[in-house]
């Protein structure tokens, strides 16, 4: 006999093995330092999965970073060992925060893409849009965009986009917008009062109506932070008795009128989003709305005349009233301010109704030494509050009293977010969508304590310090990759930058 046949049930060996493993291939263990889950072909099974269709028991099917399929505790039958059952806890499509200050690069001392995305996995939140300003520079051109794109390579735990700016600076130079719009942000944001940073620039009018027309274009958003600055010096001179350590006293400095202003002024503009408009395709998007009056109407009245307008508004302004804010704890200050009770209830209510379309974190922190002031002056104090790792469980616990459902924790948390963001493959817990999910437990309640586990640069001027909250947080996947799991965070930090193509 030939040597070479001698070899032949070797190879015919070799060969079955090929076989053996590719067919295996899919469920086989894989080693990867993004997820803390051995594996890239799983089931996530639970008795209670938020879906677009409702809340099913059973179990979501994730290979490759997506679902895969989906399936009800009748067709199921364990088909799998890879299977994280989590029994009762809460299976929901993972938060998309469109409003985050993650201060990076220029300002990292503030937070940092790791340390604000490891806070804001371990909340369960799988994508954020960072905030064009509170790093430096801002992010108001293609080549400071290049700057935010490398300072979160490799860097975040979770999916971040960016939104850039609009300024006076870009707002009538079309060439510059669409370098901006074409090198990736996923839609615009300006101010209409100043923003507290020097190199972003306050807008009118006439500023957001150019920008719109180019949006357009792009079929992107512009968020605006609604609030003109009405005459507000005098009255502070009329009361120079005013103590700046008494909340009360910051409150004047920005009253409900700041906020209706401007949204009276952006509603002359937003028209041109209309169908057949001038600007049909662009879309406004009014950030933290914290008037629950007069600013609301208006913007009830444009959703009603057709303009293309939505509304979020943040935890802090539903979960505090400013009559509860202690004296000289600057921990609560952000603009527009926490108003009263019964403005909270106001948007409590709006919420439940429909009228507030989502929310999002505002989360804006700054160092210990800008924000907690010895004299607890409100009035010189940094205005930002920081939240971002404790959304979830600030909405459900101060949200079960106006009964605050799982649904609507994902239509306002997820499916809107992601639809504002245009991310089409994500905010919802369907077949083909990223595996992006967060896995709690309504029920465990818990004391934020100083020392509990927190992951944001800055801890000590927490908002939520001190309080008692209901829903702990148990699993974070994003993209399939089990990022955050009780306490533990992946040994990389492999999300995704989202750059609108
Ligand atoms: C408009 O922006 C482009 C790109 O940043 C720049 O090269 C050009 O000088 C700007 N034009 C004006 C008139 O400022
Ligand atoms: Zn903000």
């Amino acid at each position: 006999m030939d040597w070479q046949w001698k070899l032949l049930p070797l190879l015919t060996l070799l060969a079955s093995f090929l076989f053996l493993f590719y067919i295996q291939d899919s469920f086989k263990p894989f080693q990867s330092d993004c997820s803390l889950l051995p594996y890239s072909h799983y089931w996530i099974a639970s008795k209670h999965i938020v879906t677009p269709q409702g809340i099913i028991s059973g179990a979501v099917e994730v290979k490759g970073g997506n679902i895969i399929s989906i399936v009800k505790d009748k067709d199921w039958n364990g088909k799998s060992k890879q299977v994280v059952d989590y029994g009762y806890a809460v299976v929901m499509p993972g938060l998309i925060d469109v409003h985050a200050h993650l201060d990076d690069p220029g300002r990292a001392e503030w937070e940092g893409f790791p340390s604000g995305t490891k806070a804001a996995a371990a909340g369960g939140i799988t994508t954020l849009i960072d905030m064009p300003l509170n790093s430096f520079p801002s992010t108001v051109s293609t080549e400071t965009l290049k700057l935010k794109i490398e300072a979160a390579e490799k860097r975040i735990f979770v999916d971040v986009g960016f939104w850039g700016g609009l300024v006076p600076g870009n707002a009538f130079n079309a060439t510059a917008l669409e370098g901006l719009l074409n090198a990736g942000v996923l839609g615009l944001k300006s101010f209409m009062c100043p923003s507290g940073i020097n190199d972003f620039p306050m807008t009118d009018a006439n500023h957001i109506k150019a920008g719109l027309s180019v949006l357009a274009k792009y079929r992107r958003p512009l968020l605006v932070h609604s609030e003109i600055q009405q005459d507000v010096e005098s009255y502070l001179q009329d009361e120079d008795g005013d103590d700046p350590r008494l909340y009360s006293t910051y409150l004047k400095t920005r009253p409900p009128s700041w906020e209706e202003a401007a949204i009276r002024e952006l509603l002359t503009v937003t028209k041109d989003t209309r169908i057949g408009g001038p600007a049909e395709g662009a879309h406004l998007h009014v950030v933290h709305l914290s008037d629950a009056s007069s600013s609301l109407d208006l913007i009830k009245e444009a959703k009603r005349r057709g303009d293309s307008i939505t509304v979020e508004t943040c935890p802090h302004y539903l979960a505090f009233s400013a009559e509860e804010i202690p004296d000289g704890d600057t921990r609560f200050k952000c603009a527009p301010p926490i108003r009263d009770a019964a403005n909270k209830e106001n948007l409590w209510n709006a919420l439940m109704e429909g009228h507030i379309d989502m929310l999002s974190s505002d989360h804006s922190p700054t160092v210990p030494e800008l924000k907690l002031l010895n004299d607890g002056n409100f009035l010189r104090a940094w205005g930002g509050i920081s939240s971002i790792q404790f959304v979830l469980p600030v909405t459900w616990s101060y949200g079960r009293k106006f009964g605050v459902t799982l649904e609507q924790l994902a239509l306002w948390w997820s499916e809107r977010p992601a639809k504002l963001a245009q991310q089409h493959s994500k905010g919802a817990i369907a077949i083909g969508n990223h595996a992006d999910i967060v896995v709690w437990e309504p029920e465990v309640e818990f004391d934020l304590n100083a020392d509990h586990p927190m992951y944001v640069k800055n801890p000590s001027i927490s908002a939520y310090i001190g309080k008692r909250l209901s829903g702990k947080v148990l699993a974070t996947f994003v993209r399939g990759n089990l990022v955050y799991n009780e306490g533990n965070h992946a040994a990389a930090a492999c999300g995704a930058l989202i750059l609108a193509t």
